[in-house]
C-alpha cells in the first residue's frame, strides 16, 4: 500500500544512500519546492546541509525575513542569507525585454549562488527542488517542433561547472504530492498551500522595464489583492493570484483632483499542474471592492484591471 508517509521514509533512504556523511547545499528560494527539499534533506542527514537563500530584491512583501524566520529559527536548519538587490537591481536597470530579464536574473542567480556555496567547505552535492513538471518543461506543439516558450531560471549547468552532484528528491512527484510530502514533514499548512511564485520573481510581473519604484508599488498592490482573497475565503480554490504592474500611466481622478499614476492587473488561476489554467471567475462584487481597496490602500496606482485570459493562449506571468 503506498503511502506519503512510506514516500517520505524511501526519499530519506535514498537521501543518506547517496550522501552518505558529506555535505549538501540546498538553493532554498522560500517556495513550497525547495522547502519541502530542504526539510526532507535535513530530516534525512541534519547539519550536513546548508541553505543557500539567494535574496534577489524581486520577493513579495516581507517574504525574505518569513524565510530566515521559519528555517533558521523554527527549524534550525543552517542558512545563509544573501542579500544582493543591488547587484540585480542594478544589472536590470534599463532592461525591459523579457528573456533578456529571465536570462539576467538566471546568469546572476548562479553566478551568487556559486560565490556563496564556494564558501561551505568540503559540500560535495546541490539539492534542487525539482518537480516532475520542471523535468517535462518544454512544450511541443502538435507537428511542429519543441518550443521552449519561456526560459526557465533554475541553477541548471551550476552543478557541473561546481563539479557538484544533484541531490533531486521530488523529481518524481506532482505539485499537490510534493504539498503532501511537506505535511508529512510537519510544515504549516498555511506555508503549504502558499500559491507558486517563479524564480525571477516579481521581474515578471513588471513588464517592461523593473524599478525600485514600481516593485514597492507592486508589492504593496498585491498584498491587498491576496489579503482580500484570504478574507474571502477563496485562496485554497485557487492556483495562482497576484498583481502586474503595467508599464503605463493612466489619468484618473481622486478628491478633486487628477491623478497620473500606474495601471495594474489582477491575475488569478485556477489549474491543475500549471500547463494549463483558466481564469478565476470572482464575482463583481469582490473584484469591485478590491480595485477600491488598490486604489485606496496603495499610492501610485489609480486603475485595475481583472485579466481574463486562459492559459493557452495566455501564459499564467504576465513575461
Ligand atoms: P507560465 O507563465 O509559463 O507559468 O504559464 C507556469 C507556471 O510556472 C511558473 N513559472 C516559473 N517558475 N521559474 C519558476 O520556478 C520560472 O522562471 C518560471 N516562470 C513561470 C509560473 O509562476 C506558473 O506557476
Amino acid at each position: 500500500d503506498w503511502t506519503m508517509a512510506g514516500y517520505r521514509d524511501e526519499a530519506i533512504r535514498k537521501i543518506r544512500e547517496q550522501v552518505g556523511d558529506r555535505k549538501v547545499i540546498c538553493g532554498l528560494s522560500g517556495g513550497v519546492d525547495s522547502s519541502v527539499a530542504a526539510v526532507l534533506i535535513h530530516e534525512a542527514i541534519g547539519d550536513q546541509l546548508t541553505c543557500v537563500f539567494v535574496d534577489h530584491g524581486l520577493l513579495r512583501l516581507n517574504e525574505a525575513e518569513e524565510v530566515v524566520t521559519m528555517f533558521r529559527d523554527n527549524y534550525n536548519i543552517p542558512l545563509i542569507h544573501a542579500d544582493e538587490s543591488d547587484l540585480f537591481l542594478g544589472a536590470l536597470e534599463g532592461v525591459s525585454d523579457p528573456e533578456v530579464k529571465r536570462k539576467t536574473i538566471g546568469r546572476l542567480f548562479i553566478d551568487v549562488f556559486q560565490r556563496y556555496a564556494s564558501g561551505i567547505d568540503g559540500a560535495e552535492f546541490l539539492a534542487q527542488g525539482t518537480l516532475y513538471p520542471d523535468v517535462i518543461e518544454s512544450v511541443s506543439f502538435s507537428g511542429g517542433p519543441s518550443v521552449t516558450i519561456k526560459s526557465h531560471h533554475n541553477v541548471g549547468g551550476l552543478p557541473e561547472k561546481m563539479g557538484l552532484k544533484l541531490v533531486e528528491p521530488l523529481r518524481e512527484l506532482f505539485k499537490d504530492e510534493v504539498r503532501a510530502l511537506g505535511r508529512e514533514l510537519g510544515l504549516p499548512d498555511k506555508f503549504i498551500g502558499r500559491h507558486p511564485f517563479p524564480g525571477p520573481g516579481l521581474a515578471i510581473r513588471c513588464p517592461g522595464e523593473i524599478t525600485r519604484e514600481k516593485l514597492d508599488i507592486l508589492r504593496k498592490a498585491d498584498a491587498v489583492f491576496i489579503d482580500q482573497i484570504r478574507r474571502h475565503g477563496l485562496y485554497d480554490d485557487i492556483w495562482q493570484a497576484f498583481v502586474a504592474i503595467l508599464p503605463v500611466r493612466t489619468v484618473g481622478v481622486m478628491g478633486d483632483g487628477r491623478t497620473y499614476d500606474y495601471a495594474c492587473a489582477l491575475r488569478a488561476v485556477t489549474s491543475v499542474d500549471g500547463m494549463t489554467a483558466d481564469y478565476y471567475p470572482f464575482t463583481h462584487d469582490f473584484l469591485g471592492e478590491t480595485a477600491t481597496r488598490i486604489i485606496n490602500e496603495v499610492k501610485g496606482i489609480n486603475r485595475c484591471t481583472y485579466d481574463i485570459t486562459s492559459k493557452p493562449p495566455g501564459t499564467i506571468e504576465w513575461e
